[in-house]
């Protein structure tokens, strides 16, 4: 069976009806929505660059819909070119500044040939919260990206395959093909093919743990996580002992979540966290994202764990200043009165755990306006 869309509407068709339905994806939209995730082992440096090949594996949880990436897909011979737009803000996809727009419109091209579509494709994005913050925005970004022009293609592909497309865009995308627990496999193959992530345990399995999400700054940082990917490797003596620590980890962490063990699991989360930045700051030139309020979340999380007799609460942070908070739905009112003192209430985002990248129904608000060829403002 294949997934394939007819002005709007989804059917399905067996695999040797897809060349004869191309016609019909032709000027279709197609709208999905999907979550960030945040990674509780850390994937940081990249043994190959242009198809972003971690050193270790890593462990995240993919986060509900109360930070969310919507993304509409339409193929058109009407258009003379690729469009994608971020927030109603075109990027330039060979702006050799801008990496992830390049990566974007390479896999855009890889999924054409594979459905052995011709025309090009219009790409309209919109994050609900700040992009290259730190947020996780083109892990959010590329899985739904690579998800929606998966489907709009009608390409049979299963999440796990969508996953080693994304993975090219924004290595961390790849967790967000699933919700729950996911893991990113490293992989061990030079072309990448054994490098995707897989589900660990889905959002129904441990639900009570969630993630209080803190925006300290939401300004874009100034190395971006393409650069300190590249740095770190190249100049970090701490760097060489992490990948195998971070291996270490990451089998311990799911272990421990397999038991329930939060005060293990959050351990894990904190030191793992604690090792990135460590690997960032020994980076030459330094690669600092932490800023004095972050620091203070660290030691309000631990005052919070050391009266509490055990860890109720983690702390963790991507290439950006902002805390995210991981813990269990009973201690959420203690954590947000920690967090009172150093970030503003309507900053603070409380999220469960998500369930990976979904289709929209058709009128369920897309974001390309066909006739005028224009992205639809939210
Ligand atoms: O996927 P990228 O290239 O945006 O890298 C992000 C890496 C971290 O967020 C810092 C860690 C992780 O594993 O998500």
């Amino acid at each position: 069976m294949c997934f394939y869309v007819e002005s709007y509407k989804i059917t399905f068709y067996c695999k040797t009806c897809i060349f004869s339905a191309m016609k019909n994806i032709e000027g279709a939209v197609v709208t999905a929505i999907g979550t960030p995730n945040i990674a509780l082992t850390k994937y940081w440096g990249r043994r190959n660059a242009d198809i972003n090949l971690p050193y270790n594996s890593s462990l995240s949880i993919t986060v509900d819909e109360s930070l969310y990436t919507k993304t509409s897909v339409m193929f058109s011979d009407k258009l003379t070119r690729d469009y994608l737009f971020i927030n109603a803000e075109e990027q330039d996809l060979n702006d050799p500044q801008n990496e992830k727009s390049v990566y974007t419109g390479r896999i855009l091209k890889e999924m054409r040939s594979k459905a052995g579509m011709k025309s090009p494709a219009f790409v309209a994005s919109y994050n609900s919260f700040p992009t290259a913050a730190g947020f996780a925005s083109s892990a959010s970004g590329a899985s739904t990206l690579s998800f929606t022009v998966a489907k709009a293609l009608g390409l049979e592909l299963t999440n796990l395959e969508i996953s080693t497309f994304c993975r090219k865009i924004s290595g961390s995308a790849c967790r967000s093909l699933f919700g729950g627990f996911a893991k990113w496999q490293k992989g061990e193959k030079d072309d990448g093919s054994d490098s995707y992530a897989e589900p660990v345990f889905d959002e129904k399995y441990w639900p009570e743990v969630i993630d209080v999400v803190t925006i300290i700054k939401a300004n874009r940082k100034k190395v971006s996580t393409s650069e300190g990917h590249n740095r770190t490797p190249k100049t970090s003596l701490l760097f060489k002992a992490r990948p195998a620590v971070a291996e270490d980890r990451t089998r311990e962490i799911i272990e421990a979540i397999r038991v329930k063990d939060f005060d293990k699991m959050a351990e894990i989360t904190m030191k793992d966290s604690n090792s990135m930045h460590a690997t960032m700051m020994d980076s030459w030139p330094p690669i600092i994202y932490l800023d004095d309020r972050s620091i203070a979340v660290i030691n309000a999380v631990h005052d919070l764990n050391a009266s509490e007799g055990r860890n109720v609460a983690a702390y963790t942070f991507d290439a950006g200043p902002n805390p995210q908070i991981i813990t269990l739905r009973k201690y959420e009112k203690k954590v947000l009165e920690i967090l009172e003192p150093i970030a503003e209430k309507d900053k603070i985002i409380v999220a469960g755990q998500g369930s990976g990248p979904r289709l929209l129904k058709e009128g369920e608000g897309s974001l390309i306006d066909v006739d005028k060829l224009k992205p639809i403002p939210v």
